[in-house]
């Protein structure tokens, strides 16, 4: 049986970066103009998407990656095996500093963090990477 936290096979990736490309089809994203898809997969092999959606009251927009943390918690997801985030940029897309200390909540170090464009995988970062030395629930555990 596949472990809970074992990375993603190969049609696994494809199928989050064609949920995550569908998804931004409906960002709503007209102050930036820079639409994000997002694609989460659970513990139970559920794939969550999303799509930034901005706000004429500019701080209250929302990433695409927050969007479908939502979704995942949303369904019964506690725990987040991989994530990809697409968007089209002359670099990869990477999630935001807020975005990754959301991940952190329902994932490690070890997550694999995909970025994506229209055309394939961009970069491949784990999240220990990202937000190194993070603070997480277990910092929040009695000693
Ligand atoms: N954005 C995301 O949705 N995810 C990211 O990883 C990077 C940034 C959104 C926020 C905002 O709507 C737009 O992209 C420009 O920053």
């Amino acid at each position: 049986m596949t472990p809970p936290d074992a990375a993603p096979d190969e049609h696994t990736w494809q199928a989050m970066c064609a949920a995550a490309l569908r998804a931004r089809t409906h960002a709503h994203a007209p102050y930036s103009g820079f639409t994000v898809g997002a694609a989460l997969l659970d513990e139970h092999g559920e794939i969550h998407a999303g799509c930034n959606v901005e706000n004429a009251a500019y701080p209250q927009g929302l990433c695409a990656e927050a969007v479908a943390l939502g979704g995942l918690v949303s369904s019964s997801g506690r725990r987040v095996r991989a994530a990809l985030v697409l968007g089209v940029a002359k670099q990869p897309v990477t999630p935001c500093g807020g975005c990754r200390q959301k991940l952190r909540e329902f994932a490690g170090d070890a997550l694999p963090v995909w970025s994506a464009d229209e055309r394939g995988i961009t970069a491949k970062h784990t999240l220990g990477e990202l937000l190194p030395a993070s603070f997480g629930p277990d910092h929040l555990e009695s000693t």
